[in-house]
Protein backbone atom coordinates (compact mmCIF):
# COMPACT_ATOMS: atom_id res chain seq x y z
CA UNK A 1 0.00 0.00 0.00
CA UNK A 2 1.15 3.55 -0.89
CA UNK A 3 2.76 5.40 2.48
CA UNK A 4 0.37 8.69 1.60
CA UNK A 5 -2.73 6.73 1.98
CA UNK A 6 -5.26 8.47 4.47
CA UNK A 7 -4.55 7.49 8.19
CA UNK A 8 -8.38 6.71 8.26
CA UNK A 9 -7.26 3.53 6.38
CA UNK A 10 -5.82 1.89 9.29
CA UNK A 11 -9.15 0.73 9.97
CA UNK A 12 -10.73 0.11 6.44
CA UNK A 13 -13.12 1.63 4.80
CA UNK A 14 -16.73 -0.11 3.87
CA UNK A 15 -18.92 0.99 0.35
CA UNK A 16 -21.79 -0.36 -0.58
CA UNK A 17 -23.68 0.31 -4.11
CA UNK A 18 -27.32 -0.36 -4.15
CA UNK A 19 -29.87 0.01 -6.92
CA UNK A 20 -33.16 -1.76 -8.35
CA UNK A 21 -32.71 -4.22 -11.21
CA UNK A 22 -30.14 -3.30 -14.43
CA UNK A 23 -29.00 -0.24 -12.57
CA UNK A 24 -25.35 -0.98 -13.95
CA UNK A 25 -23.84 -1.99 -10.59
CA UNK A 26 -21.85 -4.73 -11.80
CA UNK A 27 -20.36 -2.48 -14.07
CA UNK A 28 -19.69 -0.07 -11.61
CA UNK A 29 -18.29 -2.45 -8.93
CA UNK A 30 -15.52 -3.56 -11.09
CA UNK A 31 -14.51 0.16 -12.14
CA UNK A 32 -14.57 1.23 -9.19
CA UNK A 33 -12.28 -1.94 -7.94
CA UNK A 34 -9.71 -0.89 -10.92
CA UNK A 35 -9.54 2.44 -9.66
CA UNK A 36 -8.91 1.94 -6.42
CA UNK A 37 -6.27 -0.62 -7.21
CA UNK A 38 -4.44 1.29 -9.48
CA UNK A 39 -4.10 3.97 -6.54
CA UNK A 40 -2.77 1.25 -4.27
CA UNK A 41 -5.54 0.71 -1.79
CA UNK A 42 -6.16 -2.94 -0.76
CA UNK A 43 -9.62 -4.05 -2.05
CA UNK A 44 -11.85 -6.68 -1.29
CA UNK A 45 -14.86 -6.90 -3.67
CA UNK A 46 -18.50 -8.98 -1.75
CA UNK A 47 -22.58 -9.45 -2.39
CA UNK A 48 -25.04 -9.83 -0.76
CA UNK A 49 -26.65 -11.93 0.13
CA UNK A 50 -23.08 -14.29 -0.14
CA UNK A 51 -19.58 -13.46 0.44
CA UNK A 52 -19.19 -16.57 2.66
CA UNK A 53 -19.74 -20.30 2.07
CA UNK A 54 -22.75 -20.15 4.47
CA UNK A 55 -24.16 -16.85 3.16
CA UNK A 56 -23.65 -17.99 -0.52
CA UNK A 57 -25.97 -21.23 0.99
CA UNK A 58 -28.40 -19.28 2.13
CA UNK A 59 -28.32 -16.68 -1.08
CA UNK A 60 -29.25 -19.93 -3.19
CA UNK A 61 -32.74 -20.41 -1.04
CA UNK A 62 -33.34 -16.64 -1.63
CA UNK A 63 -32.24 -15.61 -5.40
CA UNK A 64 -33.17 -18.80 -6.88
CA UNK A 65 -36.54 -19.53 -9.08
CA UNK A 66 -36.87 -22.22 -7.20
CA UNK A 67 -35.54 -21.56 -3.59
CA UNK A 68 -38.71 -21.78 -2.12
CA UNK A 69 -41.77 -19.43 -1.42
CA UNK A 70 -40.22 -17.45 1.10
CA UNK A 71 -42.66 -14.98 3.07
CA UNK A 72 -40.64 -11.57 4.18
CA UNK A 73 -40.40 -12.00 7.56
CA UNK A 74 -38.49 -15.31 6.56
CA UNK A 75 -36.70 -13.89 4.28
CA UNK A 76 -35.49 -11.32 6.53
CA UNK A 77 -33.73 -13.38 8.86
CA UNK A 78 -32.60 -15.50 6.29
CA UNK A 79 -30.75 -12.19 4.96
CA UNK A 80 -29.63 -11.31 7.91
CA UNK A 81 -28.32 -14.44 9.13
CA UNK A 82 -26.25 -14.34 6.05
CA UNK A 83 -25.37 -10.81 6.85
CA UNK A 84 -24.03 -11.94 10.67
CA UNK A 85 -21.59 -14.37 8.87
CA UNK A 86 -21.01 -11.81 6.38
CA UNK A 87 -19.90 -9.26 8.75
CA UNK A 88 -18.32 -11.34 11.36
CA UNK A 89 -15.78 -13.89 8.57
CA UNK A 90 -15.22 -11.22 5.90
CA UNK A 91 -16.05 -7.63 6.21
CA UNK A 92 -14.50 -7.01 10.21
CA UNK A 93 -11.60 -9.13 9.17
CA UNK A 94 -10.74 -6.92 6.09
CA UNK A 95 -11.73 -3.55 7.72
CA UNK A 96 -9.38 -4.43 10.59
CA UNK A 97 -6.47 -5.23 8.19
CA UNK A 98 -7.16 -1.76 6.63
CA UNK A 99 -8.59 -3.31 3.28
CA UNK A 100 -11.58 -1.55 1.39
CA UNK A 101 -14.28 -3.63 1.38
CA UNK A 102 -17.12 -2.83 -1.60
CA UNK A 103 -20.06 -4.66 -1.62
CA UNK A 104 -22.87 -5.37 -3.60
CA UNK A 105 -26.02 -4.43 -2.10
CA UNK A 106 -26.57 -4.33 2.10
CA UNK A 107 -29.28 -3.68 4.48
CA UNK A 108 -30.26 -0.77 2.63
CA UNK A 109 -31.88 -3.54 0.12
CA UNK A 110 -33.27 -5.13 2.65
CA UNK A 111 -35.28 -2.40 3.34
CA UNK A 112 -36.08 -1.33 0.08
CA UNK A 113 -37.13 -5.05 -1.38
CA UNK A 114 -38.57 -6.82 1.86
CA UNK A 115 -39.61 -3.53 3.31
CA UNK A 116 -40.93 -0.85 0.74
CA UNK A 117 -41.01 -3.70 -1.55
CA UNK A 118 -42.57 -6.74 0.08
CA UNK A 119 -44.53 -4.64 3.02
CA UNK A 120 -43.16 -6.00 5.83
CA UNK A 121 -42.67 -3.22 8.70
CA UNK A 122 -39.40 -1.03 9.05
CA UNK A 123 -39.44 -1.12 12.46
CA UNK A 124 -39.15 -4.83 12.40
CA UNK A 125 -36.13 -5.04 10.19
CA UNK A 126 -34.81 -2.33 11.82
CA UNK A 127 -35.37 -4.45 15.32
CA UNK A 128 -33.82 -7.13 13.79
CA UNK A 129 -30.98 -5.07 12.09
CA UNK A 130 -30.35 -3.86 15.63
CA UNK A 131 -30.28 -7.48 17.56
CA UNK A 132 -28.54 -9.32 14.67
CA UNK A 133 -25.64 -6.76 13.33
CA UNK A 134 -25.63 -3.95 16.03
CA UNK A 135 -26.69 -1.75 13.45
CA UNK A 136 -23.51 -2.42 11.82
CA UNK A 137 -23.76 -0.35 8.58
CA UNK A 138 -21.53 1.18 5.47
CA UNK A 139 -19.27 4.17 5.77
CA UNK A 140 -20.32 5.18 2.42
CA UNK A 141 -23.33 3.90 -0.28
CA UNK A 142 -24.24 4.81 -3.72
CA UNK A 143 -27.54 4.71 -4.88
CA UNK A 144 -27.95 4.02 -8.50
CA UNK A 145 -31.08 5.30 -9.74
CA UNK A 146 -32.81 4.14 -13.17
CA UNK A 147 -36.45 4.61 -14.14
CA UNK A 148 -37.85 0.49 -13.62
CA UNK A 149 -39.51 0.00 -17.16
CA UNK A 150 -35.45 1.23 -18.32
CA UNK A 151 -34.04 -1.27 -15.39
CA UNK A 152 -36.03 -3.69 -16.24
CA UNK A 153 -35.66 -3.97 -20.24
CA UNK A 154 -31.77 -3.94 -19.67
CA UNK A 155 -31.82 -6.53 -17.25
CA UNK A 156 -34.34 -8.83 -19.46
CA UNK A 157 -31.85 -8.20 -22.09
CA UNK A 158 -28.99 -9.12 -19.84
CA UNK A 159 -30.98 -12.61 -18.62
CA UNK A 160 -31.69 -13.27 -22.21
CA UNK A 161 -28.01 -13.03 -23.31
CA UNK A 162 -26.80 -14.75 -20.11
CA UNK A 163 -28.48 -18.18 -21.63
CA UNK A 164 -32.31 -18.31 -20.98
CA UNK A 165 -31.75 -21.92 -20.08
CA UNK A 166 -28.87 -21.55 -17.77
CA UNK A 167 -29.48 -18.53 -15.75
CA UNK A 168 -32.13 -19.02 -13.04
CA UNK A 169 -31.22 -16.21 -10.18
CA UNK A 170 -34.31 -14.30 -11.39
CA UNK A 171 -36.89 -14.67 -8.32
CA UNK A 172 -37.06 -11.05 -8.33
CA UNK A 173 -36.92 -9.56 -11.26
CA UNK A 174 -40.05 -11.76 -12.00
CA UNK A 175 -41.99 -9.98 -9.71
CA UNK A 176 -44.37 -6.79 -11.07
CA UNK A 177 -43.71 -3.34 -12.05
CA UNK A 178 -45.49 -2.03 -8.89
CA UNK A 179 -43.05 -3.71 -6.80
CA UNK A 180 -40.39 -2.13 -8.75
CA UNK A 181 -41.83 0.97 -8.36
CA UNK A 182 -42.12 0.78 -4.27
CA UNK A 183 -38.35 -0.86 -4.30
CA UNK A 184 -36.98 2.35 -6.37
CA UNK A 185 -39.05 4.54 -3.89
CA UNK A 186 -37.69 2.71 -0.97
CA UNK A 187 -33.82 3.57 -2.07
CA UNK A 188 -34.40 6.91 -2.20
CA UNK A 189 -36.17 7.27 0.48
CA UNK A 190 -33.73 5.88 2.69
CA UNK A 191 -31.15 7.75 1.24
CA UNK A 192 -32.95 11.14 2.37
CA UNK A 193 -32.87 9.51 5.60
CA UNK A 194 -28.99 8.69 5.61
CA UNK A 195 -27.63 11.99 3.70
CA UNK A 196 -24.17 11.82 5.23
CA UNK A 197 -23.63 7.99 4.00
CA UNK A 198 -25.99 7.77 0.85
CA UNK A 199 -25.27 9.24 -2.72
CA UNK A 200 -28.31 9.13 -4.98
CA UNK A 201 -26.57 8.97 -8.02
CA UNK A 202 -28.42 8.90 -12.22
CA UNK A 203 -28.17 5.42 -13.71
CA UNK A 204 -29.62 6.20 -16.75
CA UNK A 205 -26.48 8.45 -17.87
CA UNK A 206 -23.71 7.35 -19.54
CA UNK A 207 -21.78 4.42 -18.02
CA UNK A 208 -18.19 6.82 -18.46
CA UNK A 209 -20.11 9.35 -16.67
CA UNK A 210 -21.43 7.66 -14.16
CA UNK A 211 -18.20 6.08 -12.69
CA UNK A 212 -16.36 9.35 -12.97
CA UNK A 213 -18.96 10.79 -10.03
CA UNK A 214 -18.46 7.72 -7.81
CA UNK A 215 -14.81 7.36 -8.32
CA UNK A 216 -14.97 11.22 -7.45
CA UNK A 217 -17.07 10.63 -4.37
CA UNK A 218 -15.42 8.00 -3.07
CA UNK A 219 -11.68 9.48 -3.20
CA UNK A 220 -12.89 12.72 -1.37
CA UNK A 221 -14.57 10.37 1.14
CA UNK A 222 -11.68 8.04 1.55
CA UNK A 223 -9.61 11.16 2.24
CA UNK A 224 -11.71 12.36 4.78
CA UNK A 225 -13.55 15.08 3.01
P1 LIG B 1 -28.39 -9.10 -7.27
O1 LIG B 1 -29.34 -9.48 -8.38
O2 LIG B 1 -28.09 -7.65 -7.23
O3 LIG B 1 -27.18 -9.99 -7.19
O4 LIG B 1 -29.20 -9.36 -5.89
C1 LIG B 1 -29.80 -10.58 -5.63
C2 LIG B 1 -31.28 -10.43 -5.37
O5 LIG B 1 -31.52 -10.47 -3.96
C3 LIG B 1 -31.87 -9.14 -5.89
O6 LIG B 1 -33.00 -9.45 -6.67
C4 LIG B 1 -32.29 -8.41 -4.65
C5 LIG B 1 -32.42 -9.47 -3.60
N1 LIG B 1 -32.13 -8.98 -2.23
C6 LIG B 1 -33.16 -8.77 -1.34
O7 LIG B 1 -34.33 -8.99 -1.66
N2 LIG B 1 -32.88 -8.28 -0.09
C7 LIG B 1 -31.61 -8.03 0.32
O8 LIG B 1 -31.38 -7.61 1.47
C8 LIG B 1 -30.52 -8.27 -0.62
C9 LIG B 1 -29.12 -8.01 -0.20
C10 LIG B 1 -30.85 -8.73 -1.88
Amino acid sequence: MSTDLPKSMDRGFFISLEGGEGSGKTTQINRLVDMLSERGYDVVITREPGGTPEAESIRNLLVQRDGGNWNAMAEVLLLFAARSMHIEKLIKPALNDGKIVICDRFTDSTLAYQGFGRGLALDKIKEIERISINEFKPDLTFILDIDVRTGLNRSNARLSEEDAGEQTEDRFERLDIEFHERLREGFLETARQNEGRCYILNAAQSMDHLSDEIKNIALAKLQGE
